[in-house]
């Protein structure tokens, strides 16, 4: 299962998510945590002092995951594999678990928190690579992610509606917009919905920094009832916090947990359907090789791969090696 905070820049994505990711951590036994924004701030806004692990960034390894996850696959045949490559039988794949392999290798740990983390621009990428280049190794490691329902993931995402554009929109099972009280942050919700009308149905909204009822009112004003799943008000706990009082983070977690409960018991009820994600990759796939790829790498990307692969298949081979 993988949830997806978005919204924009300021809106309190970050503080969100890390507060999300604090909660089901202290429910769950394993929480994989994904910082997705080029603004990356969600290893700090996790308050945990002791990290373990090299820290990566999962952007500049994007060709050596996708090589890993690439195992014995020979349909691709000398063809370059990019992050929208749907699987193949053949391919490698990750499981939500500290002990993975890919996970082990990149993310960071606390307790029962894992931090993958895509990064930030360098001074070399400048009139260079754009982010979406930077999150191809990311899409590459959802679409090989065989994760269940008893698996948490939660991304923190780019500000805005970013995110729509790459194979990473629908990579996600829920989606939950950070709306402050503002014409401005509900229009980013509003955009959103315009320019994927197919993800309506799993995008969500938490309002945050809600001083007054007016301020919920205004957000309700455009946001249907059943998508709001609660209100955050604007903390002072929060502010307490920053200011150097550890203890009021407690406070603030308080303010915040009739909301992460609604998101939790949302979350769990959707189901993923895998035969409709793998649709929906393969039908991208060649979207984005008809617009750019093929011309970019002179290559035909999307010609002759495993058409036989299924999600299902993956996953009944990895239970069936969990047991020998
Ligand atoms: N509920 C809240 N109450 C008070 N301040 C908040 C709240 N949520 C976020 N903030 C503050 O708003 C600022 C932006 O939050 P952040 O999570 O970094 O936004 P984003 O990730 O959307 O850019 C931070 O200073 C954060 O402390
Ligand atoms: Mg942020």
């Amino acid at each position: 299962m993988r949830v997806a905070f978005l919204g924009k820049g300021g809106a309190g994505k970050t503080t969100t998510s890390a507060g999300f990711i604090r909660y089901l951590a202290s429910k769950k036994p394993f929480v994989l945590a994904v910082d997705a924004d080029v603004n990356a701030h969600l290893k700090g806004a996790l308050h945990r002092t002791d990290w373990s692990g090299q820290e990566f960034e999962i952007g500049e390894e994007r060709e050596a995951i996708i090589s890993y996850l690439k195992g014995d696959r020979q349909d691709l045949g000398e063809r370059t594999m990019v992050g929208t490559t749907p699987p193949s039988s053949k391919s490698r794949f990750i499981e939500v678990s500290k002990h993975d392999p890919l996970i082990s290798k990149y993310a960071l740990t606390s307790g029962n928190i894992a931090l993958l983390t895509v990064g930030t621009y360098k001074e070399s990428d400048v009139g260079g690579a754009c982010y979406h280049v930077k999150l191809t190794g990311l899409q590459s490691f959802f679409h090989h992610l065989l994760d269940g329902e008893e698996d948490y993931v939660v991304a923190d995402t780019t500000a805005g509606t970013d995110n729509v554009a790459t194979s990473l929109s629908f990579a996600y099972d829920m989606n939950v917009f950070v709306v402050e009280p503002t014409k401005k942050s509900v229009q980013v919700y509003l955009d959103y919905l315009t320019v994927a009308p197919h993800l309506a149905e799993r995008t969500y909204v938490i309002a945050n920094k809600v001083d007054t009822p007016e301020d919920e009112l205004f957000i309700l004003k455009h946001v249907p009832k059943d998508k709001l799943l609660g209100a955050v008000p604007h903390s002072k706990h929060l502010k307490r916090f920053e200011q150097g009082r550890k203890e009021a983070l407690d406070d603030f977690m308080k303010e915040q947990e009739v909301v992460f409960e609604r998101v939790l018991s949302t979350w769990q009820e959707k189901k993923r359907n895998w035969n409709n994600y793998l649709e929906r990759l393969r039908s991208t796939h060649t979207k984005v090789c008809r617009d750019w790829l093929d011309d970019y790498f002179g290559e035909k990307l999307d010609e002759g791969l495993d058409s036989d692969f299924t999600y299902e298949q993956a996953l009944s081979q990895r239970k069936v090696a969990a047991l020998v």
